[in-house]
């Protein structure tokens, strides 16, 4: 049988950072507002003229070079982004041509928030069925771009960046421990497309717009959807809570992250947060949160590990990795 195996991870933000102090001038809040509601301190946000590929491809050579691997060596791209760089080619497209490779397939996925998770689970079933061999799989977005920066309900909550893991399928034994992305579940329900959304876009308007959201609404059902599809790969590894290593989930806010942990029965130790220092920043916050997290040498190789996310559609998504 095939595996997906985690070879290298990385990761990159954009080198300004915007304080919720700085923010305060801008808007009505305050950085008290803004740490209570949604535990978020800071955020980076991409130069003028930086845009997502740009990022991506920092992100893709960190996990290169932490994979001890070269552009040559990747024959598939995948990259959850909602913020685009061009209405196409794809951002991946532009990715491989940066990286200086035109050899295997490059497209991008647009799940927004869910972008990473649907991503990573998109190119372990490439990898399984033979059609790709090494798969650069990223999330990166600049929300920036989107953002009503005059609207405080939104302008608080997101940031800029992108992170990257480089999968890599690997022939074992039929019996062999496994290894790699144990399983998947991906969800989406578009009835509540209107509970946030871009209210541009090319067919519907021929504008970029903005991102508009029912904050209340969204934390409404995230807590619930997140649970649900991390049983469900829960029940299909024939795991359980206890056993995992590290819990990373999409960090939109604080709130929610705590209280999927709390209805899962996962500890705050075994959680990883970066929504503090980064904020949302869409499909990049999963990936984000990985490099952060090995890098420091909390994730190691072996860990149990839980990825979630949930966001506009709305979509939500987990895997479970075997480190
Ligand atoms: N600063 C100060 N006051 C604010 C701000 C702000 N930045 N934003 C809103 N307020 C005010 C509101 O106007 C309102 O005032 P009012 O009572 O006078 O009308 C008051 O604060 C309360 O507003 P609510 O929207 O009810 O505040 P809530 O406690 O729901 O917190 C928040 C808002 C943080 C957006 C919350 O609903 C939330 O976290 N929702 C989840 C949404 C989310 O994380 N989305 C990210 C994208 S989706 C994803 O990634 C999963």
């Amino acid at each position: 049988r095939i595996q997906s195996v985690v070879r290298g991870v990385g990761g990159y933000l954009p080198a300004h950072i915007l304080t919720n102090d700085e923010l305060s001038k801008r808007v009505d809040t305050s950085d008290e507002w803004i740490v209570q509601r949604t535990g978020i301190r800071q955020r980076h946000i991409a130069a003028e003229g930086e845009m997502t590929s740009d990022l991506a491809l920092n992100a893709a050579k960190s996990a290169l070079e932490n994979a001890g691997l070269t552009a040559e060596d990747i024959d598939l791209i995948i990259i959850g982004t909602t913020t685009a760089d061009r209405t196409f080619p794809s951002t991946a497209a532009l990715v491989q041509q940066k990286l200086g490779i035109s050899h295997g397939m490059a497209f991008d996925i647009q799940a927004v928030c869910s972008g990473f998770v649907f991503a990573v689970t998109t190119a372990d079933t490439y990898l399984k069925t033979g059609q790709a061999k090494r798969a650069l799989v990223i999330g990166a977005e600049t929300f920036s771009r989107i953002i009503d920066w005059t609207d405080r309900t939104t302008c608080v909550l997101f940031g800029d960046g992108a992170g990257a893991i480089i999968l890599e399928a690997q022939e074992v034994a039929a019996d062999a421990p496994e290894n790699g992305v144990l399983a998947s579940s991906l969800r989406t329900d578009g009835t509540h497309w209107d509970k946030l959304y871009v209210d541009g876009g090319v067919s519907a308007s021929k504008t970029v717009g903005f991102v508009r959201m029912e904050g209340r609404e969204v934390f409404k059902h995230a807590v619930g959807m997140i649970s649900d599809v991390i049983e469900d790969v829960l029940e299909k590894t024939g795991s359980t809570t206890e056993e995992l290593d590290w819990f990373v989930p999409h960090q939109a806010n604080k709130r929610i992250i705590d209280g999927a942990g709390k209805k899962l029965g996962i500890p705050a130790e075994k959680t990883i947060v970066t929504v503090d220092k980064h904020a949302n920043t869409s499909a990049a916050s999963v990936p984000l949160a990985l490099w952060v997290a090995s890098r420091d040498g909390r994730i190691k190789k072996g860990d149990l590990v839980m990825i979630e996310a949930m966001g506009g559609g709305f979509t939500w998504g987990a895997s479970l990795i075997r480190w």
